[in-house]
């Protein structure tokens, strides 16, 4: 097909609500800026023969609804495939982007058949347009705009989710071949629809499938860089729905980190530049959401646990409303293009729940329910820096029973860097009583206390010297200064720990926890009150209650966990260790309080 006989585009923008969205001059640079450009424009480029071959509806993607190949007349190129576009009505309802006019200038003539049995598998709800794309477009190319569609029956599940929060727009943000848009448009005839993406193919693909499902005429494409497209707030609800695009930090420009970086530090957030571009969605969502919007996201699940995750982690639970979190276990193929695990995000804006719901899934079900799963509160989740491990099932949960993490964090005690420093014992030395602090230094002290430890005379104590040394008196500042040096001259300001705290000198202990746990032995852990206020090092774990609670309680507690926790419940080493880290520890399952 000649791209002078294509038709004409049909009162352009006519029929789209444009007070729902506002697009502006700035997302029409963002092509530029986000992405290389090399890798999004490329979508129309000589790919190698192998790749060239794809037949219209095979479930390439593995998101066909009913999973038939198509037998007949194939796409064997990118130019077909948007001849297909074409002949289905990407053009017919909104003027097109010069990113796109340069892609249609690829197309070729098309069978007739073959555009037939497309439309029919779209209103089958097939995306036959998505599956050649990707078949015909080389996975490491897709991988480098994030370009994996999402397969049915998890787009199905995450659609339902939203549904009955009667939203009044629902924006995808990435849509790619319009998977979510499409799938959302068919199950609510209200909502005005925004799709943006930015690889002018996938936009034409979505065009064409918005067109032969009737849905043109109330969505908005965008083809735009999310994160810089302005959203106007609208008086009712939006839901966000989608699969923001996985593109690794290496591909990124410095500028996009730097907006990233800029715009996370805006809401009080310390973001990593190791971020990748899915991260960039999920804040530029909590930058757009309004209060009392939803949203639904699938991810790869890697920021649970990582350190750029950190970022997202505070987003979902202090910004965006976090009310669920399933994790897809990669036997589902939630990606079918990789082995992943993958995450799916449900959250409010503006409400905070008290507790989380969260599930773990090795199969993937349309009709599954994504809100669903174990109460894990909002504090657990905030002091968890890991998150995959609160997926797993506690293992025997009972009626009146829930982890001790519900109730108390637990954290290791302080490395000191170099014990022969930085304990002592307080009658041989000359330092200010200000700076010591008597402390558990060696875990038989804990095996031999009993219940309770009252007394804090037998312990020795940790030098713990405040960062500011000019703001302590002179005498006690001349010993401190003397100290130091004499440390120093023992290599104590050399050795890794000291050299990675500020300053060198200030070991920062933990403030008394109330309940103190040894956490390595060849027998169980010894769980004592501390009632004599003793600090801690890295020998024990201390339990911090997350609200408060009454001496009784905190006794009933240490007794239970004295008497019920055994090696069973930590992990083994070999020559019969059994450790307890704090993670593990918080899931040690204890009487809920009343
Ligand atoms: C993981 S795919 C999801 C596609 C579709 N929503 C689905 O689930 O099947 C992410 C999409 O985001 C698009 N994308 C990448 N960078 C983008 C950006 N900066 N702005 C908008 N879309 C982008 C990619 O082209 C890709 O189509």
């Amino acid at each position: 097909m000649e791209i002078a006989s294509l038709p004409r585009p049909r009162g352009a923008h006519s029929r789209v609500n444009l007070a729902l969205v506002v697009p502006s001059a700035r997302h029409q640079n963002c092509e530029l800026n986000t992405l290389q450009s090399g890798r999004l424009a490329d979508g129309h480029r000589e790919l190698p023969e192998a790749m060239r071959r794809a037949t219209l509806g095979r479930p390439a993607m593995g998101g066909s609804a009913r999973g038939e190949p198509m037998s007949g007349p194939v796409v064997n190129t990118i130019g077909q495939l948007v001849g297909v576009a074409l002949e289905l009505g990407a053009l017919e309802y909104a003027r097109v982007t010069a990113g796109e006019r340069a892609v249609l200038r690829q197309a070729e003539q098309v069978d007739r058949d073959l555009v037939k049995r497309a439309r029919e598998h779209i209103l089958r709800g097939d995306d036959p347009l998505g599956e050649a794309f990707g078949a015909l477009r080389a996975a490491s190319e897709r991988r480098s705009t994030g370009a994996t569609f999402t397969p049915n029956a998890l787009v199905t599940a995450m659609v339902n989710w939203v549904k009955p929060w009667e939203p009044e727009r629902i924006v995808d943000p990435g849509s790619g071949s319009g998977r979510f848009i499409v799938a959302a448009g068919r199950v609510m005839s209200k909502p005005h629809l925004v799709a943006v993406e930015l690889d002018p193919l996938c936009a034409l693909m979505l065009r064409a499938q918005l067109a032969v499902t009737g849905l043109a005429h109330r969505t908005t494409v965008c083809v735009a860089d999310y994160p810089s497209l302005p959203l106007n707030r609208i008086a009712g609800r939006t839901a966000f729905i989608g699969n923001p695009p996985y593109v690794r930090h290496h591909s990124l420009t410095p500028q996009c980190k730097h907006w990233y970086m800029t715009s996370a530090a805006k809401l009080g957030i310390k973001a990593s530049q190791l971020a990748g571009l899915h991260a960039h969605f999920i804040l530029a969502t909590a930058l757009k959401a309004s209060s009392r919007d939803v949203g639904c996201f699938v991810t790869a699940a890697e920021w649970l646990d990582v350190n750029y995750g950190s970022a997202l982690r505070t987003l979902f639970v202090e910004h965006l409303g976090l009310r669920s979190m399933q994790l897809v276990e990669p036997t589902a193929k939630p990606f079918p293009d990789a082995d992943t695990t993958a995450v799916i995000c449900c959250f409010e804006t503006g409400t905070r729940v008290a507790a989380v719901k969260v599930s773990r899934v090795a199969r993937l079900r349309a009709n599954g329910a994504i809100e669903r799963g174990r109460a894990v509160s909002r504090a657990r989740l905030r002091d968890t820096p890991r998150w995959t491990s609160l997926t797993r099932r506690a293992r025997s949960a009972t009626d009146g029973y829930i982890e001790l993490g519900e109730i108390c964090s637990v954290h290791r005690g302080q490395v000191t860097g170099q014990n022969q420093i930085w304990i002592v014992d307080p009658g041989t030395t000359e330092l200010p009583p200000s700076v010591l602090f008597a402390a558990v230094t060696r875990a038989r002290e804990l095996f031999a206390a009993g219940f309770a430890i009252t007394d804090a005379t037998p312990f020795r104590c940790v030098v713990d010297i405040p960062r500011e040394l000019d703001r302590l008196p002179p005498e006690s500042r001349r010993v401190i200064e003397r100290f130091l040096r004499r440390a120093r001259a023992a290599g104590a300001d050399a050795n890794y720990i000291a050299q990675h705290r500020k300053p060198w000198w200030s070991v920062g202990l933990r403030k008394p926890a109330p309940i103190l746990a040894t956490y390595m032995a060849r027998r169980p852990p010894a769980f004592v009150r501390n009632l004599a206020e003793l600090r801690h090092v890295n020998v024990a774990h201390g339990l911090y209650p997350r609200l408060p609670m009454t001496q009784n309680a905190l006794d009933e507690l240490t007794r239970y966990l004295q008497s019920s926790v055994s090696c069973a419940d930590g992990r083994v080493y070999c020559g019969g260790l059994t450790k307890f880290e704090p993670r593990e520890m918080e899931r040690l399952l204890v009487p809920a309080p009343c």
